[in-house]
This record gives structure tokens, sequence and C-alpha cells, in this order.
């Protein structure tokens, strides 16, 4: 019988079976962890409350083998949250690119002043405090709590929540009000008063190492003893997907002599960052410089970029290959400028 429908009709001597549960299940967990745990993560290996807020806002969109590099970097570059709050937006873009979804980076920034100018540089530890921080929702504000300062707070990001929902043998859909309500009830029960941080640390490996998206590998599980899915893999439940939409865009490559002109975008996503010119309903004729796609949350775009030999219009600026290298660029653009540039360097 599905666990959920276990603790509903037994409801009498479920509760005190589900808490001696969860507490072999924590038990069996931090062993593991102790072993296999990811400890060589970097921002695991400081307890320096900004590099916690930084490697969560970068790990927000983002797989850890893409941030690990980043991280190191802007720490180099901004090693104390002070740093980062004096810096120009300007900089603070640059440093952001290949994490995408540049929004993050301004609020981490807007985030970083606030800290200075309300809370005297230091990473607040209350949750109202953090959740008022421009960029910190419900997740950023309790990773920050368990991570940072090893405070009581029950961490529900995508590996977490997989696992738990195994655990439980959660069958109703994760994304909806009914399953969002049965997940906390097992997530309060199994996170403790103490040692979220180790806690939430383990739950997290577990998911990314054995209780992974496909195929878990329950031989290896320190969990299987106490998790209630006979079907793991077939858990989370999701409510069936959106549609994936494609979309064709076209875009101009004004380039004269050695300079690619480019416009910076007023748009909510790239606002502040240096884009190739939208060629709008203009019909572009024979065949495209540049092709590549690209997904941007339920689209799948494909961007054309085409040679445009007429004046060039006001608002654009003409950048050198070694600028184009320090500009703060949007990942899509970037590789297209980098088909465009390779396609007239073969061609001369
Ligand atoms: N450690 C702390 N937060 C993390 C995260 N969001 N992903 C992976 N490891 C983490």
């Amino acid at each position: 019988m599905p666990y959920e429908a276990k603790v509903d009709k037994k409801k009498s001597h479920s509760t005190s079976d589900q808490i001696s549960r969860a507490s072999r299940a924590r038990k069996t967990l931090l062993q593991w962890h102790e072993s296999h745990g990811r400890h060589e993560l970097p921002w695991r290996k400081r307890s320096d409350p900004y590099a916690v807020l930084v490697s969560e806002f970068m790990l927000q969109q983002t797989t850890v083998t893409t941030v690990t590099p980043r991280f190191h970097a802007w720490m180099k570059r901004f090693p104390a949250i002070s740093d980062l709050a004096v810096a120009e937006e300007q900089e603070v873009l640059a440093a952001w690119e290949g994490l995408g979804y540049y929004s993050r980076a301004r609020r981490l920034h807007a985030a970083a002043r606030s800290v200075m100018e309300h809370h005297l540089g230091e990473v607040p530890v209350k949750e109202s405090d953090l959740l008022a921080l421009p960029g910190v929702g419900a997740y950023t504000a309790a990773a920050i709590r368990a991570f940072a300062h090893d405070q009581h707070a029950v961490v529900l990001d995508t590996n977490i929540i997989r696992v738990l929902a195994r655990w439980g043998n959660m069958i109703t859909p994760i994304d909806t009000a009914a399953g969002r309500s049965s997940l906390e009830a097992i997530a309060d029960n199994f996170f403790p008063k103490t040692g979220c941080r180790s806690l939430a640390s383990a739950l997290m490996d577990l998911g990314a190492m054995i209780c992974t998206s496909g195929m878990p590998d329950c031989k290896e599980c320190p969990l299987k003893d106490t998790c209630a899915a006979p079907a793991p893999e077939t858990l989370p439940k999701k409510s069936p997907r959106a549609v994936i939409t494609k979309l064709l865009e076209h875009r101009a490559c004004f380039q004269r002599g050695d300079h690619l002109y480019l416009e910076q975008s007023l748009g909510p996503r790239w606002r502040g960052l240096w884009i190739l010119p939208d060629l709008g309903s203009a019909k572009p004729s024979g065949r495209a410089l540049a092709e590549i796609t690209y997904p941007i949350t339920r689209y799948r775009v494909t961007m054309k970029v085409h040679p445009v030999k007429s004046a060039i219009p006001a608002g654009l600026k003409g950048f050198s290959q070694e600028e184009l290298a320090n500009l703060p660029i949007p990942s899509p653009h970037r590789r297209a400028i980098a088909a465009i540039l390779h396609t007239s360097h073969t061609n001369t």
C-alpha cells in the first residue's frame, strides 16, 4: 500500500512509526555522507556566509559543474560582500557570464548592498530578514540558514524533493497544493531540530549521486531499509508538462573592418548586456551567417544572424575582438558572435 495512504488510514500509531523511521534514516544517511559526501564542493569548504549566499544564487538554475569554476573566479574578484556592494553593475554582469539568467546577478548585487546598508555587512540569520533581501525566496533563505548558520531550516531543492518524495512514496503530484503540503509534512518530520547543515548536504548529495532522477541505485542507498517506495524511478509524480514552444528570431550582423556593432539591451531578461540587434519584422533574404538554438523558460529559440550592409543605426556601438572578450554578453549571443567571427576569419 502506498505510504501516504498508510499514514492517512492508521493515524494513531503511524506518527510514532514515522518519527522512528525518520530517525533511523537520518542516522544511516549521515554515516554514508561522512565517507561518500561531496565535501570538496568549494562553497562547502568555507564557513563564510557571503560565500554561501553567492553559491546559492549561482546554483539557483545552474549545475554544480558549471558553477564551480565561476564561483572560484567570483570569490577572487569579489572576496568580501563589501567588494561586491561597491562594484559597478557592468563589472558584476561581466563576472556572471556563462551562468545565464542575469537577473540573478543584479539581485545578488542588490542583496550585497542591502546587507551592507541594513545589516552592517553580516548576512542575516532571521528568516524574515533573509526574505527581505532581493532574490532571496523560501528555498534560498532556508539554504542560507542551514548552510551558512547551521540553524533549523527545512531545505527543499530539486534533489532533496526527489529523495523525500521517494522515501515517503508520495503519489500525489509534487506541483499541486496537496502534493506540496504532503511533501512539507514528510520534510518537517525528516529534518532535525539541530544539525540541518549536515542533513541538507547529505540529502542533496544522495539525490545527486544515488537517488538520481533516472534510475536510482537503490542497492547502494543508505536509505534502502527505511524507504517506502516500491517503484522509486516513477517518482516524484508531476502534473502533465507545459508544452515547449519553438520560436524563430532574426538578428543583424553589422560588421565593419574588425568591428562588430552591438546594442545594449533594454529588455527585462538581458537589461544592460550587449546583444546582436534585432532585425524585427524585416524579412531577411539569403543564407544566415550564423544559426544557434537555445532554451529559455518554456521556449526553444532558434536565432539566425544575417549580414546587413546598410548604414549602421544610431544607438549601436562597435567593438573590436579584444573589447568583445570583456563585455557582458549573454551566452546565446556570445555563441552566435563566436560563429560569426569564425566564419569571417575562415573567409579572409
Ligand atoms: N551545497 C549547498 N547548496 C548546494 C546546492 N544548491 N547544490 C549543491 N550543493 C550545495
